[in-house]
């Protein structure tokens, strides 16, 4: 194009479309257009160098869409979540035990029954033990996710499996070999599954990943049902869902504590393929209904 009078608002237009074209590929980099634009507008009075400078921004603007697509985190807030299907493992702790077969069957459209067993000892609470597990593994088809917060679960681990354990998850807290324990729960032919205390650092799961079938993110402190969901705990998940995708994408990434249909999505979308859920699912009108809650939340 020649240099004349039009010179600057033709400037102007490509100025215009460099940087229509920036905020469409969500380039981080806007301000180094507006910059360029602005250098456009200072030297108007000189329009060849103009034209000169807009064919250099309209290199460095294709140099950072190459960028942009070689970069997944310049694309990170437009990517939708995984698609990972979500499982969930309503917990029994918070159902009715005198009708324990039908509160079992009120959640038969789940995909786990969740067993939280308190020893008294290592949570400040007493829930119930292994004649518990044996009826509810006789009173329903689902898998049994055996929770076992007590002290030294090594003592234990055979009786949970022969009474009807289908996973056993053991505190990093809880016992001296924790390693021992995931390969004492494998040994026996079970779904191995470690977690963690909300004040625990992430670090003590970290040389388990490769390991263990499932990861337990604790959202409240352990011991209660009903409590409420502590914010950080999507954070936790969200970075154990990124330290197993590297060592073990197919282990479950399981979370437990005030989860409700209101949460679960945000949840799911950091990672997590597995909700626990106790009072959001028997605490309002029946298990089914509550089930069905938080599936409609996930979908
Ligand atoms: C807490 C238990 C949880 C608890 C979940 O120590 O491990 O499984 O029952 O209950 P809600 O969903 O009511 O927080
Ligand atoms: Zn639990």
């Amino acid at each position: 194009m020649p240099c004349g009078a039009t010179a600057p608002a033709e400037n102007w237009r490509r100025a215009g479309r460099l940087l229509e074209q920036f905020s469409e590929l969500r380039v981080r980099r806007k301000s180094t257009a507006t910059r360029s634009i602005l250098c456009f507008a200072a030297l108007q009075v000189r329009p060849a160098l103009c034209f000169v400078l807009a064919l250099l921004a309209q290199k460095l603007c294709h140099l950072f869409v190459k960028c942009s697509r070689l970069d997944p985190v310049s694309h990170s807030s437009a990517s939708p979540a995984p698609a990972r299907a979500v499982k969930l493992a309503p917990s029994i702790l918070s159902c009715d035990f005198s009708r324990l077969g039908e509160e079992l069957q009120a959640i038969a459209g789940a995909d786990w029954a969740h067993v939280d067993v308190m020893d008294g000892a290592f949570v400040p609470n007493i829930s119930f033990g292994l004649p518990i597990l044996a009826a509810a593994r006789r009173a329903s088809n689902l898998p049994m996710d055996v929770h076992l917060m007590i002290e030294r679960p090594e003592r234990y681990l055979r009786d949970f499996a022969e009474a009807g354990a289908d996973s056993i998850t053991v505190h990093v807290e809880a016992t001296q070999h924790i390693h021992r324990a995931v390969q004492q729960i494998k040994e026996l032919g079970k779904k191995a599954g470690v977690t963690l205390n909300p004040g625990t650092p992430l670090e003590a799961v970290r040389p388990l990943l490769a390991d263990v079938d499932l990861v337990l993110v604790m959202s409240v402190n352990p011991g209660f049902g009903g409590q409420k969901f502590i914010p950080a705990s999507t954070e936790r998940v969200r970075t154990l869902r990124g330290w197993l995708d590297e060592v073990n994408p197919q282990a479950e990434l399981q979370v437990d504590g005030g989860v409700t249909p209101a949460n679960a999505r945000l949840l799911a979308e950091a990672g997590a393929t597995c909700l626990v859920a106790g009072s959001a699912v028997y605490g309002a009108d029946g298990g089914a209904a509550g089930v069905q809650r938080l599936r409609d939340a996930l979908a």
